[in-house]
């Protein structure tokens, strides 16, 4: 469901600009962790809020396009003092003009992302090529992307992407009923409902 427009959410983002990175200058951090986790398309921010209470040693960074969403996600973060997230409120294909170069990630987590089912917006999908090509330089030798969604159309069509762009499949699941880790609002809400899900993690050399 799309997400009110909230009027404070931008004033929000501005007074907290010590979380956002907005060029490759704004954070520099980063070089005291060891672990970089990128959240892609992270909606309201229950998954990274979740992940960065259990892996207080990585590195978070939160992407999201719509500013009342990267807002509500990051006065989570704020109000309960969690100190390794970072946000990144734009457009995730403009990823590497606004990353340090020297930031790369161990993993980039895509949770049910826009499944963009009209063939004309395919591009738009966040597992397009143009989108795998700014993963391959973003990721650290070996790197992990893992894809959730509901959407069967847009899994298979990612999954060939992967392999036809050279990442290697680690696993693949259809139709999965248990989360290994923390949850996403989405798949918390599907879990619930029993709704099919697929997933698959995949690693680029
Ligand atoms: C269906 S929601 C899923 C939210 C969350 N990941 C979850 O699982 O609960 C997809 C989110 O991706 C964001 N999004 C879509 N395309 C994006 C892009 N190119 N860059 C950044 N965020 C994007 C949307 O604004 C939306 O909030």
């Amino acid at each position: 469901m799309r997400q009110k427009y909230k009027p404070w959410a931008e004033p929000y983002l501005i007074a907290n600009k010590e979380r956002m990175i907005t060029s490759p200058s704004a954070v520099d951090n980063y070089s005291n962790y060891h672990q970089h986790i990128l959240e892609i398309g992270m909606g309201k921010g229950d998954f990274l809020l979740r992940m960065a209470k259990v892996y207080e040693e990585t590195y978070f960074v939160g992407v999201e396009l719509n500013k009342t969403c990267g807002a509500i996600a990051m006065k989570k973060i704020i109000e309960e003092n969690i100190p390794n997230v970072y946000f990144y409120i734009g457009n995730a294909s403009n990823l590497e003009e606004v990353l340090p170069s020297k930031m790369k990630f161990d993993a980039i987590y895509l949770n049910f992302p826009d499944p963009w089912p009209k063939i004309r917006h395919h591009k738009r999908r966040l597992t397009s090529k143009r989108f795998l090509d700014i993963y391959k330089k973003i990721l650290k030798p070996g790197g992990r992307v893992i894809l959730k969604t509901d959407h069967l159309e847009l899994f298979d069509d990612s999954v060939m992407t992967f392999e036809q762009e050279g990442f290697k499949i680690l696993a693949l699941e259809r139709n999965y009923l248990i989360s290994s880790g923390p949850m996403s609002n989405y798949e918390e809400k599907y879990m619930k409902i029993g709704k099919k899900m697929y997933k698959v993690e995949v690693s680029y050399d």
